[in-house]
């Protein structure tokens, strides 16, 4: 396997072209492949995070890095909200769209936007849903502060992403992680290194707490933190 150029990690404009010509080569298998290599335990995350929202229905929600928009559409199954969902992919933001339409999904939009500069007056939105998007910022904390900067006060973020599981599991994870994955990912997206990205990206991003100081640092009061399957992933909310 070819190595992996640390650059399109590294957060800046190399990263954005890069992570956008990803997600729309693989737009296509995206959601077969996210299933396959998490054994199915992305739907479970997803309710899980959904479920500690407690909806009431009249929220305005925006899914950031919505990708084909399953963070939406669970929260949609669970109550019908008001959804908008924002991607730099418009080929997965095209997918979004279809599966909202096959679900009868009413009340939504889609914009293809970056998170670090995002489209909206201050203070929209109740809630915002970010599921294995932040990691994939070209400008971390730039897009957090847009984030925190679209939410009305006291709403919430809702933040899913990959962490690692502590020792001894930590090993055998790493050893799927890092060469299983992405072989199985190669073959099936027929995209060279998409899930050599993945990995790679995962161990370079703070979890945990250093993620809850970041979250602290752009203006987030409370957060709340489940590590959810072993802490193979783990979700934050955070309250502005
Ligand atoms: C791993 S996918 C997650 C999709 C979806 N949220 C889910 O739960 O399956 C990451 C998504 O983030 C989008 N993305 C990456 N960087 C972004 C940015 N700076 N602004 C907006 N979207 C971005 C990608 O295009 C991709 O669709």
């Amino acid at each position: 396997m070819k190595s992996f150029d640390q650059n399109y990690i590294t957060q800046g404009e190399l990263k954005r072209e890069y992570v956008k010509q990803m997600f729309d080569a693989i737009a296509k298998r995206y959601d077969f492949l996210n299933h396959l290599l998490s054994f199915g335990f992305d739907i479970y995350w997803r309710r899980f995070a959904i479920s500690k929202l407690n909806l009431s229905g009249s929220e305005r929600v925006v899914d950031i890095a919505c990708g084909t928009g399953d963070f939406s559409l669970s929260a949609y199954r669970k109550i019908p909200v008001k959804i908008t969902g924002v991607d730099v992919s418009i080929n997965m933001l095209k997918i979004f769209k279809e599966k909202a339409m096959k679900n009868g999904v009413v009340n939504s939009s889609f914009l293809c936007a970056e998170v670090e500069n995002l489209p909206f007056k201050e203070g929209v939105f109740d809630i915002c849903l970010v599921a294995f998007g932040v990691r994939n910022f070209s400008f971390l904390e730039r897009g957090l502060k847009e984030i925190y900067r679209v939410l009305k006060g006291g709403g919430k973020l809702a933040v899913l992403e990959f962490s690692l599981p502590k020792a001894p599991l930590k090993q055998i994870y790493l050893f799927y992680f890092r060469k299983i994955l992405p072989i199985i990912g190669k073959i099936i997206s027929k995209h060279d290194n998409a899930y050599t990205y993945l990995p790679e990206s995962v161990l370079r991003f703070p979890e945990g707490i250093d993620f809850v100081k970041i979250l602290n640092g752009v203006g987030f009061g409370k957060v709340e933190m489940w590590r959810l399957t072993f802490g193979i992933v783990t979700l934050y909310i955070a309250y502005k």
